[in-house]
């Protein structure tokens, strides 16, 4: 498990990095990025919205171009700061400080679910997805992004040690786990060269 796949360690880690946040996060999760993977889930105006890991806002900025019921859920009180001075604390949109894998709300509250970049440093990310699924009605979709595994096995050796890096195979492991079985899997990148993400879009099974 990586150094940052610790909740504490990674409340410690964006202390710091949310100073810098928005200056960094474009070179490896840009906005071509994020309304492509936005495309891909199907949310309709007035559909009720949740961004885990929403940090300070980016994810939150593209998902309210879609609808104005947004939810979002961060951990760390210093992303949420951010996010707060850009929206508002429950203007335009609803924030909680949370955790992924325990969240506050009922089941199928949401008709979507969004987690982008977040998952990586989550210690169960099972339990995080069994999560998503539940707070999600049937029908919904789950879409999380997290980054693309190394293809070399030195920088994938590096690249565990720091937090989780997954491919496809993983990812259909870890969500069908969670109870998923219709799900598909699309690789971005900012720039050739620079770290892939992978997006997984899931639809939550109707029981
Ligand atoms: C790379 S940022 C992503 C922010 C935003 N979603 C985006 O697309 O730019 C990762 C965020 O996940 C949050 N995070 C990490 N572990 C978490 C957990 N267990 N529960 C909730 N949020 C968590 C961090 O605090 C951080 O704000």
């Amino acid at each position: 498990m990586g150094v940052l796949e610790d909740k504490g360690r990674a409340r410690l880690f964006y202390k710091y990095l949310s100073t810098v946040y928005d200056r960094i996060n474009p070179l490896v999760w840009n906005e071509e990025m994020r309304d492509e993977a936005l495309d891909r889930t199907g949310i309709e105006a007035g559909d009720r919205v949740l961004d885990v890991g929403c940090g300070t806002g980016f994810g939150t900025e593209g998902i309210l171009q879609h609808t104005d019921d947004v939810h979002g859920l961060d951990q760390s009180i210093h992303q949420l700061e951010k996010a707060w001075a850009k929206f508002g604390k429950t203007d335009q949109v609803n924030f909680y400080r949370g955790d992924a894998e325990r969240l506050p709300f009922d089941d199928n509250r949401f008709d979507h679910y969004w987690s982008s970049g977040s998952i990586e440093y989550w210690p169960n990310p099972v339990d995080a997805i069994e999560e998503a699924r539940r707070v999600t009605r049937p029908g919904g979709t789950v879409l999380m992004v997290g980054p693309d595994a190394p293809t070399t096995s030195l920088f994938g050796k590096i690249a565990d040690a720091i937090m989780l890096f997954y491919d496809s195979d993983e990812a259909d492991r870890m969500f069908r786990e969670a109870g998923f079985t219709d799900l598909t899997h699309v690789i971005m990148q900012a720039n050739p060269g620079s770290p892939r993400a992978i997006v997984t879009v899931a639809t939550v099974p109707k029981e």
